[in-house]
């Protein structure tokens, strides 16, 4: 079974063809990274006048890309929240459109649920119960994951996303967006316990997260950082900064994904979203999984990021099932999974 599967949900316009609900034929994303840099941050209404522009070449490369044509598809998958509206309209529109047009179903899918289901574009995914942590620039949750379409979340971020407190401290030292990629690379030659940022776990038992106060206390510090405030600021190199920050994340991420697993006894962890990139992030989630005896496992960098293939993953399971989209079916900015 073939299906096209498309993302707009933010700022990277993706489109790509999956076989069976695994085998990526063909994944094209344009990505808008240039074109928000400047900004600080994505601009939404440039975000859905760029979706525009590209989806129709982005979705022709991937069929090209797959050797196939639009009449070959079995069906098509769209997410339709949670992300910006106006980018998320730009690829339903689109989808209703050619479903109209040529009669093959449609799936609406919940963007999270695809960055939880991208471990299955891999060989060997993890068997049925897993434990998901899905950590983009929009989203911390962690999810208790029973089957295809069957999850219980366990935990999500009362405020900030860690990747959103990762774009905004990069920000705040200059060091433009996505913050991710650049925080994470500036790290490696800095000191993780150089500056003593806070972690917030609330109470012990709790499975949500909170962000933004390790992201207030890091615009604190560099405010006093550059003006040479004597005696914490001295001998802190930006690196120093970036590594203790990326620390403080790193450290409540693994311990409350590790009291998820005490809980549920899941002996399985898959991490996903584009902050599943992260270098230190796999360092202590392998060295915990050696320690407890656990399982441990990420898409690869493109299928951790926003992509068509995880979109056409849960498109494939849901037209499985007989769950089509409608058209007079509307976007969603915020989308609880509970709710797909
Ligand atoms: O999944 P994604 O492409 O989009 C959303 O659904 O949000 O994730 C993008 C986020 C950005 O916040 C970016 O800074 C972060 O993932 N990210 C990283 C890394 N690579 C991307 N965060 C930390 N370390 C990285 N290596
Ligand atoms: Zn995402």
């Amino acid at each position: 079974m073939y299906i096209l599967g498309i993302d707009t949900s933010c700022d990277d316009t993706s489109a790509a063809v999956v076989k069976d609900g695994h085998t990526v034929l063909s994944n094209v994303v344009h990505s808008q990274i240039k074109l928000h840099h400047p900004h600080g941050g994505v601009v939404p209404e440039l975000a859905s006048r760029e979706h525009i522009r590209n989806i129709f070449p982005v979705v022709q490369e991937a069929l090209k890309n797959a050797g196939l044509q639009l009449q070959d598809m079995d069906g098509l998958a769209v997410t339709i929240g949670p992300g910006l509206i106006g980018s998320l309209l730009v690829g339903l529109y689109y989808v209703k459109a050619l479903s109209y047009a040529t009669h093959i179903p449609f799936a609406a899918v919940n963007h999270l649920e695809g960055h939880i289901l991208s471990i299955f574009l891999e060989d060997n995914p993890p068997p049925f119960p897993f434990l998901c942590l899905t950590v983009s620039g929009g989203h911390t949750n962690l999810y208790h994951v029973l089957g295809f379409g069957n999850y219980r979340q366990l935990g999500r971020t009362l405020d900030d996303a860690a990747g959103e407190a990762f774009d905004k401290v990069a920000k705040l030292l200059g060091l433009g967006y996505p913050g991710g990629p650049v925080i994470d690379a500036m790290a490696r030659d800095g000191d993780p316990a150089k500056v003593p940022f806070p972690r917030a776990y609330m109470s012990k038992e709790s499975l949500d997260f909170s962000f933004s106060g390790v992201k207030t206390a890091v615009a604190l510090f560099v405010k006093r950082w550059q003006k040479g405030e004597r005696p914490d600021t001295t001998g802190v190199t930006v690196n120093d900064i970036a590594a203790s920050f990326q620390e403080s994340v790193m450290d409540v991420l693994v311990d409350k994904t590790l009291r998820a697993q005490e809980i549920t006894g899941c002996r399985h962890i898959c991490v996903a979203g584009g902050v599943a990139c992260n270098s230190r992030l796999r360092q202590r989630f392998l060295q915990a999984a050696r320690e407890r005896n656990l399982s441990v496992t990420w898409p690869r960098p493109e299928y951790c990021t926003d992509n068509g293939a995880m979109i056409a993953v849960v498109g494939y399971h849901r037209l499985k099932k007989g769950l089509k989209g409608d058209y007079d079916m509307d976007v969603r900015s915020r989308f609880p999974l509970e709710e797909t």
